[in-house]
Formats: structure tokens, sequence, C-alpha cells
């Protein structure tokens, strides 16, 4: 039989959208029914086999949409199996990973019971137009601006491995249960 699953994400550039696409497309890959959507509209979380919720990761914390998301929908989300990535570090060092993870991602874990969290390398493009007060500011001031390393650190081998896992512990926790 297969199995079905919602990947839901928050973007606001973009980058982490194509994370979402690519977690999707490796699940298919490995036979799993997967819908992709941004997370304000999923209208009908109910009738999936599992769940994989991610979110980019700003001034440390996931996006408001997708706290509130796993927040109004835990209990649907704990009687499934759930994974959540993020995706933020603009770097590949782990130190700096560490140092920009969000705060509130262990105790969204806890709320949903989720399987896992990782966090993927995110993608930054200074030229891009600022979106919210935070990145308007930044535009005005490039020193803040500058500060962040330009360019694209997602890494789509670490990507596909951790989607395929997905699919090997969704297929296994179905079977149990
Ligand atoms: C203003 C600003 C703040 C950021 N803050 C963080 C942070 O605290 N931690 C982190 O890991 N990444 C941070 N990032 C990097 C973003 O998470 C990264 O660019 C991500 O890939 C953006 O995803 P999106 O394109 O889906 O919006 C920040 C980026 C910007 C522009």
């Amino acid at each position: 039989m297969t199995h079905s699953v919602l990947v839901a994400y928050a973007s606001r550039h973009g980058s982490t959208r194509a994370i979402a696409d690519r977690i999707a497309a490796t699940l298919r890959e490995c036979s799993v029914d997967a819908t992709v959507l941004p997370i304000d509209q999923v209208r009908d979380v109910d009738g999936y086999d599992g769940y994989v919720i991610g979110s980019a990761v700003y001034a440390m914390r996931w996006l408001g949409e997708a706290r509130s998301f796993v927040r109004s929908h835990r209990a649907t989300l704990r009687r499934h199996p759930v994974w959540l990535f993020s995706s933020g570090p603009l770097s590949t060092d782990a130190k700096d990973a560490e140092g920009a993870a969000p705060r509130d991602a262990a105790s969204l874990v806890t709320e949903v019971g989720a399987r896992d969290h990782v966090i993927f390398g995110g993608a930054y493009d200074r030229e891009a137009p600022p979106i919210g007060l935070m990145e308007r500011f930044m535009s005005v001031m490039p020193a803040a601006r500058d500060a962040l390393p330009n360019g694209d650190f997602r890494d789509w081998h670490a990507i596909d491995t951790w989607a395929t896992g997905v699919a090997g512990e969704l297929e296994l926790a179905l079977v149990k249960s």
C-alpha cells in the first residue's frame, strides 16, 4: 500500500520551498505519495500517514506561520509520525550552524513527538528585494546586510539522504502500527 505524507513548509525567499520540493521528490522516488504545500495553504491536515514540516530560520526562530501550524494541529500530529526540518545556517561549518540554531525547535519536537529535527544549510541573496521589517532595515544599513554570508549553502546530498531515511522510517512505523 502507498503511504501518504504531507510536506508543509514556511519560506520567505524560496530556498526552503526548494528544499521541501526536493524532499517530496525523494519521497516519491521511494514510492511515498508526497503532497507539498506552503504551510499557510494547508486546508485539511487530516488524512496523511505522516508529516514533514519545515521552516526557514530568521532571528533564531521558525517563521510564525510554521510555529502556529505545529501548535494548532498538535493533536493530529501527535497521532502520526512527524519529522521537522529547519533551513537556515549560511555556512557549512557545524559550529556556525549550532550558533544560529532555532531556539524553539526543541519545544516543537516535544510538542508533536517528532522523530527527528534536522538543520539544513540555507541560502541568502544580498541583492534580493527585502521582505519584512528586519530585511528592510538591513537594506539601508549595508554593514548589517553585508555581515550575513552571501550564497547557497544547501546540501542536496544531505537533504536526499535525510528524505530517504524518512521514507524508510515511515514504512517501519506503519508496519508496526
Ligand atoms: C535577516 C535574516 C536573519 C536570519 N537569521 C537566521 C538565524 O537566526 N539562523 C539561521 O540559521 N539562519 C538565519 N538566516 C538565514 C536564513 O534562514 C536563510 O537565508 C534561509 O535559507 C532563508 O530561507 P527562505 O529562502 O526559505 O526564506 C537569516 C537570514 C536573514 C536574511
